[in-house]
């Protein structure tokens, strides 16, 4: 079974599908980190974000081991990932690894902008996570702490709003709710009931595909 996880920045999604993953023994895609990669790359190289053929060219020359590089969650990088990611190459460059990896028996958990909607339509479970800007900036503004950055919440608001308004803009692949996705609003919920609800709603969903092949078809 595939999974999807798509909503705006800060919602809470990564910590979600980990958890799901690892509760259905699942392998987890965090794609957001592809976008991360491809902007730190093009920023090391003293490159333009902005410019689709030497973007698409990094993107097509990633190597797994980047993507494990700490330095890809801070808030310039995102900036730039939500810039790189508007540009169709790049995004086009990035598709089949997505793709392999959502394949791999017996599931897959991805979460991102577009899982849903562009990467994997045929998924049997999407969610779409939500929660007031507020609430996410300052969980975001938590997070940089966290690793030692030192941020104001009004500016990590304006940053987090910023990059929802492009990733929701941009005309290839915009972060939108798939039309059968369930939506969860994450405002006021904590993580556990969050995770107790997707996981609810996955072995739902389970039962449903694993029921399948008989003869109703259901
Ligand atoms: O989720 P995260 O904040 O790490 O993503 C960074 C940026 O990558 C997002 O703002 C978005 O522009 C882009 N992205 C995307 N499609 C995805 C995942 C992330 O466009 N599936």
């Amino acid at each position: 079974m595939i999974v999807t996880i798509d909503g705006p920045a800060a919602a809470g999604k990564g910590t979600l599908a980990r958890r799901l993953a690892t509760a259905l023994g699942y392998v987890y895609l965090d794609t957001g980190v592809l976008y991360r990669a491809v902007a730190k790359s093009v920023l090391d190289a003293g490159g333009d974000p902005d410019d689709g053929a030497e973007a698409a060219a990094h993107a097509e020359a990633l190597e797994p081991a980047v993507l494990e590089d700490p330095g890809l969650r801070g808030e310039e990088v995102g900036d730039a990932a939500s810039r790189v990611a508007a540009l169709p190459a790049v995004r086009t460059a990035l598709l089949a690894f997505q793709r392999r990896v959502a394949a791999t028996p017996p599931g897959a958990v991805l979460d991102g902008r577009d899982t849903g909607t562009v990467i994997c339509p045929e998924a049997e479970l999407k969610l779409f996570v939500t929660a007031s800007i507020e609430e996410r900036a300052r969980r975001r503004l938590e997070e940089l702490r966290s690793r030692g950055e030192t941020h104001k919440l009004p500016q990590v608001l304006a940053e987090v709003a910023a990059r929802d308004s492009r990733d929701r803009a941009r005309p290839t692949a915009p972060l939108r709710p798939a039309d059968d996705a369930v939506e969860i609003d994450t405002t006021g919920m904590t993580p556990d009931a969050v995770f107790e609800r997707a996981l609810l709603l996955a072995g739902e969903r389970l039962a449903v595909v694993e029921g399948g092949s008989g003869p109703s078809g259901k």
